[in-house]
């Protein structure tokens, strides 16, 4: 499903500053801040330990905590929830767009007007922005915080400019997995510079002086060993996600017949989608259970991004939460992924495609 892209120059990036021995916070930090803040064309960034850490300090940063309300779609990673009840908020769930697993506008609208909330944090799952020009404006409208949570959507854009910088703040995170990695981490991006300052502040022990600390904060860091890494997955990003894009392509090409058992993955006509995950869905009369384990026994790895909407976990069935969501329900039972990653060839894609046809016919 996923397998990291590591050559010589992440290898070298990696020794030099080994071979230097400044293997905390340093320069080179300071450098993948500027140079991803740039790609994104964002004015300042400040880099964490990981994605879940970014969506806490950026929430902290912007002045939401205890008994704020936080908008947050029912269908993501779970860490763009807990991350709200981290701070001592409450997140308030709302549904998505079938076509596309983002942050449905018309529920957000009913839930803007039913809860009162502090903030929207809007995901770009999958890959797929949202529709965040609509957010934005329904968000500066009602004067509503907007953190964009692009953990899933390097390089991917909306309207010919880039997810991260539509925000108030935005998060990616460099998760092994994701389309550019650092191992573990995570970055806040934002044109306030006030906003980037306080993360700074927080990630670092509120120290504003050595060993003086006025805030409550901790060590939310990032190494220059991981920002090495980053730096040097940066300058591919671009190149990795146009192979994830017509990996992307072969595959919607291959199995576009089809559709009485499959919808394929969506991509909206303003969006640049960049593939994190090729998501599609299942039609309610194949067995998913059958085609993962049919797959499988082919040799072709599938995932279930997600099993559960958010409502449904455990953790938020025992906060007492109720149904909400009857997409982001239905997209649980459908959804399946294939792999679309850069290290995979046309011959591979074939290879999927073949074993997908032959596993979605004998699982009806
Ligand atoms: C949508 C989303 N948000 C937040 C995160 C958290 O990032 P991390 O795993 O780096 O903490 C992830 C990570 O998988 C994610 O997919």
């Amino acid at each position: 499903m996923f397998e990291p892209v590591i050559e010589d120059e992440d290898i070298n990036a990696v020794v030099s500053v080994l071979k230097s021995g400044w293997l905390a916070h340093g320069p080179v930090v300071e450098s993948f801040e500027k140079n991803f803040a740039e790609y994104v064309g964002v004015k300042y960034a400040a880099a964490v330990s990981n994605g879940t850490v970014a969506l806490m300090l950026s929430l902290k940063a912007l002045g939401i905590g205890n008994g704020d309300k936080v908008l947050v779609p029912d269908y993501t990673f779970i860490a763009t929830a807990t991350s709200v009840l981290m701070v001592g908020a409450t997140p308030i769930f709302v549904d998505v767009d079938y076509k596309t697993f983002n942050m449905d506008v018309d529920d957000l609208q009913k839930k803007i007007s039913e809860t009162n909330p502090k903030a929207i944090i809007v995901v770009h799952l999958f890959g797929h922005p949202a529709d965040i020009k609509t957010i934005k404006d329904i968000a500066s409208d009602k004067k509503i915080v907007l953190i964009e949570d692009a953990a899933q959507a390097h390089g991917a854009e909306a309207w010919g400019k880039k997810v991260g910088s539509f925000g108030d703040a935005a998060i990616f995170s460099f998760y092994a997995t994701k389309n550019m990695t650092t191992g573990e981490g995570g970055i806040v991006l934002s044109d306030d510079r006030r906003v980037i300052e306080k993360v700074k502040l927080l990630r670092n022990h509120g120290q504003t002086a050595r060993y003086i600390h006025e805030e409550l904060g901790g060590n939310y860091r990032m190494t220059s060993i991981q920002a090495a890494l980053g730096e040097a997955q940066l300058k591919k990003l671009d190149k990795l996600n146009e192979i994830r894009r017509k990996n992307a392509g072969l595959l919607t090409a291959k199995l576009s017949d089809l559709k009485d058992y499959v919808e394929l993955p969506y991509e909206a006509p303003w969006a640049k989608h960049v593939y994190h995950v090729y998501a599609l869905k299942l039609s309610s009369n194949v067995n998913r259970k059958c085609v993962v384990e049919c797959m499988s026994a082919k040799g072709v790895e599938t995932a279930i991004h997600y099993p559960l909407p958010l409502h449904k976990q455990p953790l938020f069935q025992k906060l007492g939460y109720k149904e909400c969501c009857s997409n982001a329900s239905v997209l649980a039972e459908r959804e399946l992924s294939l792999p679309v990653h850069p290290k995979l060839v046309d011959r591979d894609i074939d290879f999927v495609a073949n074993a997908f046809r032959q596993c979605l016919k004998s699982c009806i």
